[in-house]
């Protein structure tokens, strides 16, 4: 039976090193999360986000705008906070709805306080030897290996997704770890031949128990990313645990495995130097 590499252990365990961070600060950081409209996933996403800034001292400044926002004013609010220097951190939730322009909005974040990594500055520092803040579920899933003493240097590492949120910038961030990355989508022939030969194995595709005994094999790293609802309205992985719990070597639980681990990342991000 695989060993499940719990994110909330490794969560746990970071916490205090943040607090110590935070104490040193002399005055509690301030993370602010812009939300557009009240989707339920972004909703339990910015409350797991709420609710571990709380324990850990942050201050949390939620701000929701209606569905209708226009861009601009979205834009001159992420201004003021750029320039606020008690503002540590901006996040701006998505998905967003359609009439905004998401690459807009996140390219107008300071790259220091863009703390999901995505603005173009601290993805470029993915390509290259710079520092920038990593993308939280990219961090998420190599900090936890590592607290697991799971080496990733000259590992083959299939990835099986490739958005612009986790597959692409985990396997540049694998890439930088000196793995050999395979990533894997949609139109990819012969899918679990490729991710029966991984070492590690990380599947973010948001496609329910996707991943079945077929597409692993004995001895494998098994990440799963996937947060889903499966037709009982049960939280599932992409992984189906119980099909591939008795084969591979380790493998994350849903829930509990890497969304506790994303989170604990961006404020990892946020306390930076
Ligand atoms: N644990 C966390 O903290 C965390 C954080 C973020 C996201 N998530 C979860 O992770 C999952 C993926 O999120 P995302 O934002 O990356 O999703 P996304 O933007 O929808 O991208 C999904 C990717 O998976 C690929 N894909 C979908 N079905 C596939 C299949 N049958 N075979 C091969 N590739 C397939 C797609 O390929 P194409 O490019 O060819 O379309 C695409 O690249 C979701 O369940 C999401 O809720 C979890």
């Amino acid at each position: 039976m695989a060993v499940i590499l719990k994110g909330t252990e490794v969560r746990d365990a970071l916490k205090k090193s943040l607090q110590e961070k935070i104490a040193k600060l002399g005055k509690p950081p301030t993370l602010v999360i812009i939300q557009v409209g009240d989707r339920p996933d972004s909703n339990a996403y910015i409350t797991q986000k709420k609710r571990l800034g709380e324990e850990l001292g942050i201050i949390v400044h939620h701000r929701v705008f209606d569905t209708d926002v226009a861009e601009e004013v979205l834009l001159s609010e992420i201004q003021k906070y750029n320039k606020d220097e008690t503002v540590r951190g901006i996040i701006v939730q998505i998905p967003l709805p359609p009439h905004l322009n998401k690459d807009r909005l996140l390219e107008a974040i300071l790259p220091a306080k863009d703390v999901d990594g995505l603005t173009a500055r601290n993805t470029h520092a993915l390509f290259t030897e710079q520092t920038g803040h990593i993308p939280a579920t990219a961090r998420g899933i190599i900090t936890l290996l590592k607290f697991y003493n799971i080496h990733i240097a000259g590992k083959k590492v299939v990835i099986v997704g490739r958005s612009h949120l986790v597959g692409k910038p985990t396997a540049l961030a694998f890439l930088k770890e000196n793995a050999t990355v395979t990533v894997a989508h949609k139109q990819t022939k012969n899918l679990a031949s490729i991710t029966r030969d991984a070492d590690i194995l990380i599947v973010a595709i948001g496609n329910p128990e996707f991943i079945t005994k077929d597409f692993v094999s004995p001895g494998q790293v098994v990440i799963d990313v996937g947060i889903n609802k499966n037709k009982e309205g049960k939280l599932v992985g992409d992984i189906k645990r119980s099909d591939v719990e008795p084969i591979v070597k380790a493998l994350t639980p849903v829930p509990g495995g890497i969304g506790p681990m994303t989170v604990i990342s961006l404020f990892q991000n946020l306390l930076d130097e």
